[in-house]
């Protein structure tokens, strides 16, 4: 089985003094949470749909699916956590607790933020996860990337050329994320925010699916400025 998790949790501090989080404004017609889960609900490689938001937040999710999307596959809503990976921790919590799962079982993780995720992006994880066991969504990096250690001066300035930047989804077979998640030690579940990290941290393999420049995250007022204009050109709403 398939499942994408739609990581909804946060509450957008850099987007500003809102008290709506950026993954219930809206972005055209619909709010940019609907435009992200209707990605995944229209996907056929896609079994079922889990998204995890703030705890007050479940009803009015609950209802914002209810009137934009019909029925047809599951979609459950449940409370995040407090950080991301406790995000993360309660989507393997769910499943494993309503779920009969095993090796082939894969778990597809997306921001809500990102709107843009295209199709073939997601058939791309899923088969990179059943393959590898992990994969991150990645564009080369276009500027140079600069290092500092200090935040003054800079330490390092790597090889463009292998430089990449992380989008998501961020997908895994469960099991594997799983037995990675529980070879942490409680420090280094503190400093380890990024599942495909932790992967590369315990010498896992992690393939790179090819992301889209257009595959942004809104995390300023200025991204969602650019998520409307995005919105109405073409190439990202196949
Ligand atoms: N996220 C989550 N659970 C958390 C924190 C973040 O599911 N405890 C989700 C966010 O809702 C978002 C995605 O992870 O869809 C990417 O995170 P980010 O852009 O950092 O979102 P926020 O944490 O909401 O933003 P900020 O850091 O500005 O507060």
């Amino acid at each position: 089985m398939v499942f994408a998790a739609v990581f909804a949790g946060g509450i957008g501090s850099r987007m500003g003094n809102s008290d709506t989080p950026k993954q219930y404004l809206e972005l055209g017609t619909k709010p940019v949470i609907i435009h992200t889960i209707e990605k995944f609900f229209i996907n056929e490689k896609i079994d079922e749909i889990i998204v995890l938001c703030p705890k007050a937040w479940v009803a009015h999710t609950q209802d914002l699916i209810g009137k934009y999307l019909p029925s047809g596959k599951k979609i459950s809503v449940i409370p995040g956590g407090a950080t991301r990976n406790g995000t993360l921790e309660n989507a393997i919590e769910f499943i494993e607790n309503n779920y009969e799962t095993d090796e082939k079982t894969v778990i597809v993780t997306h921001d809500a933020v990102r709107p843009f995720l295209t199709h073939r992006i997601i058939e791309e994880n899923v088969e990179a996860a059943l393959k590898y066991g992990a994969c991150d969504t990645v564009i080369p990096a276009t500027d140079t990337i600069v290092e500092s250690e200090n935040g003054k001066m800079i330490s390092s300035i790597p090889d463009r050329s292998k430089m990449y930047q992380g989008q998501t989804p961020q997908s895994f077979r469960l099991k594997e994320l799983e037995r990675v998640l529980s070879s942490l030690s409680d420090d280094e579940k503190a400093i380890l925010t990024d599942a495909c990290k932790i992967f590369s941290i315990k010498n896992r393999e992690v393939y790179m699916v090819s992301g889209e420049v257009f595959n942004i995250k809104i995390t300023y007022p200025y991204d969602l400025k650019v998520a409307h204009t995005l919105l109405k050109g073409k190439d990202c709403n196949d």
